[in-house]
């Protein structure tokens, strides 16, 4: 996501913001700029690409002289990547400048507020509603600006703003997204992350929601949203600059699983209004909508998986016949396609060569191509007909888990959209199923905290040759995808299952202490999958069992239990995932695997 640096103090500001934006590239990012007061007024120099570009334009910050400035690199959410859209964003007249990091989910609404107003917007972006609205609460007192604005805004921010008419004071805020603020003798420092200003000092403060900065070149003030002053403590940072990067975590696929609480809320929250589901990216109308007879999903790996789980959902949720193709597959099978169907096609990266091909296969044959897609602006994102982002942010590490775990909630999202306009779901099913989504990130949160029993699990495992994966249904999809994050990171080889399946042949596999993680969070289907259990001991198997809480006949059938909280079963696999994610996670690392770069993985295939 986004990377915010400021600096006011004794030095030249724009070396020590490029300086700290370089610390934050990991954070993903499509475009950088930064605004510096040069004594008379606001200076702003920005660029789509990597941050070279704004190194090359300003020779390394030398060319912007001043004291006080703001800089971001920008991970597009609202707007593609583009100059117009980078931020710093900046009022009419040049004389505010702002930088964020976050989504303004009200910023529609803002936006045309301001727009009768007269003011002019240039860009495409949220964060530029922030400046100007700041500009039209601006009456000469920067701090009650800024509390204005954030009684209005909706959404998370991480905010830098600078005033030309205040150039000794630099500001800063939040709300969801990361900002901690620091100083040393030659100035303050505000970053989105540990990493960026680390080399200037190790004292730092971190900033709470709603909580408000002015810095100074010699001190700092903290105030409340009702412009009430508060002290704040300072900590240490003991980290070294290497571990600061990932956010304290040890590796990066452990700081993403963490990170999934707020991808799923940051995913699911902006389409929920008013008790419906909102999906505006869809450009279709309920008529259109249902319509829709058919449904083909197109993707690979992990994302496959996640379309195999939207097979589930979209069939019972809203009646639609849905099938599911890998990429790989699906371009060269010739595929016999519906009339008036629609293509889904799933990708985090959005640059997937199969997955792009498949989606031109579609749009030439005449179908309307939906993109799951996390990264705005990818190949996928523009030539789909129309883009259904998941906000899970960039994703450093090789194996996906937050991206994964958004493109769920985007597939929940479609079910329950589809269902409420073909009417296949009561009111109260309707709003039953729209509580229980809202409760996945701190049912996730629970289940993350659990880490510990699951590493000493895991580490039994770190030998094993063989682990097998099955479940049924729902349970089947949870089920490739705990294994391929096993394989892919861990190098063990593993298998994935439809437990009805196994007597066909696969069981003659098991050994004696062959372990077999078995999913089992479908209420209809406990009694076969406990079957399928007894079936694989009587092998010798060692029987890991995720289930839902209650189900205590698990108890009698498995070795090993890991329970889920109670959701809606086609939900399940939000929460089932997480265990299996830290138990591929610590086996990996028990193996003392490169966790993050699996050997022979890229995070993105562009080939075929
Ligand atoms: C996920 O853990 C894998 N690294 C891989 O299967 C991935 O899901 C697949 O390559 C698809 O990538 P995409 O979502 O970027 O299209």
């Amino acid at each position: 996501m986004c990377g915010i640096v400021g600096y006011i103090g004794n030095k030249q500001a724009a070396p020590i913001i490029l300086d700290g934006l370089a610390r934050l590239e990991y954070r993903g990012y499509d475009s950088a700029g930064m605004a510096v007061f040069d004594g008379k007024k606001i200076n702003v120099v920005k660029a789509a690409g990597r941050l070279k570009i704004l190194e090359e334009m300003t020779h390394n910050g030398e060319t912007m002289p001043g004291c006080v400035g703001i800089g971001h690199t920008r991970w597009a959410t609202h707007g593609a990547p583009s100059t117009v859209n980078a931020h710093p964003h900046y009022n009419g007249t040049g004389t505010i400048a702002v930088v964020h990091n976050g989504i303004i989910e009200n910023y529609i609404v803002l936006r045309k507020m301001l727009q009768e107003k007269g003011y002019q917007f240039v860009s495409e972006t949220d964060t530029e509603v922030i400046a100007h609205l700041v500009d039209y609460y601006y009456k000469g007192n920067p701090l009650e600006a800024i509390t204005k604005v954030l009684h209005r805004v909706e959404g998370s921010y991480a905010l830098g703003v600078i005033f030309a008419e205040h150039p000794d004071q630099l500001f800063a805020t939040r709300k969801d997204s990361p900002l901690i603020v620091g100083q040393n003798e030659e100035g303050c420092f505000i970053a989105s992350d540990v990493p960026a200003i680390l080399k200037y000092t190790r004292r730092v403060t971190y900033v709470e929601n709603q909580e408000i900065v002015r810095l100074r070149k010699d001190h700092m003030h903290f105030y409340t949203v009702d412009e009430e002053e508060i002290q704040k403590e300072s900590v240490t940072i003991e980290w070294d600059s290497n571990a600061a990067e990932k956010g304290g975590y040890e590796h990066f696929m452990l700081k993403e699983m963490y990170e999934q609480p707020k991808t799923v809320t940051d995913t699911l929250m902006p389409r929920i209004k008013d008790g419906e589901v909102v999906i505006d990216e869809l450009n279709m109308s309920d008529e259109e909508l249902s319509g829709i007879k058919k449904i083909y999903i197109v993707a690979c790996g992990s994302a496959y998986h996640a379309g195999v789980t939207g097979k589930y959902v979209l069939e019972g949720l809203s009646r639609i016949s849905v099938e599911v193709d890998l990429a790989s597959e699906f371009r060269y099978r010739n595929p016999v396609m519906e009339e008036g169907a629609m293509v889904i096609v799933i990708s985090q990266s959005g640059e997937t060569a199969d997955t792009l091909a498949a989606l031109r296969e579609s749009k030439e044959r005449g179908f309307q191509v939906l993109g799951i897609v996390n990264v705005v602006g990818s190949s996928i994102a523009r030539e789909a007909d129309s883009v259904l982002y998941t906000w899970a942010g960039p994703e450093i590490a090789v194996a996906t888990t937050k991206a994964y775990s958004a493109q769920l909630i985007a597939l929940y999202l479609l079910a329950l959209k589809f269902a409420r306009v073909k009417k296949t779901v009561s009111d109260d099913e309707f709003g039953q199923m729209l509580d229980d989504l809202k409760k996945l990130p701190d049912q996730i949160e629970m289940l993350l905290s659990n880490k510990n029993n699951i590493q000493r699990f895991a580490n039994r495992y770190i030998g094993a040759r063989d682990i097998f994966f099955i479940g049924r249904g729902i349970d089947y999809a949870i089920s490739l995808e705990g294994s391929l994050k096993l394989k892919e990171i861990s190098y063990i080889h593993s298998e994935a299952y439809p437990a009805g399946e196994l007597k066909h042949g696969t069981i003659s596999l098991i050994e004696e202490g062959t372990l077999v993680a078995t999913v089992a969070t479908q209420p209809g289907l406990f009694a076969k999958t406990i079957s399928n259990i007894v079936e694989v001991k009587a092998r010798g198997a060692f029987v890991l069992a995720v289930t839902v809480e209650g189900n205590i006949e698990m108890e009698k059938a498995a070795d090993y239990v890991i329970y889920i909280p109670e959701t809606n079963p086609y939900f399940t696999n939000s929460l089932a995932i997480i265990p299996l994610q830290l138990f591929g996670y610590y086996v990996s690392v028990g193996k003392g695997c490169d966790v993050d770069k699996p050997r022979n993985l890229a995070k993105s295939v562009t080939v075929e």
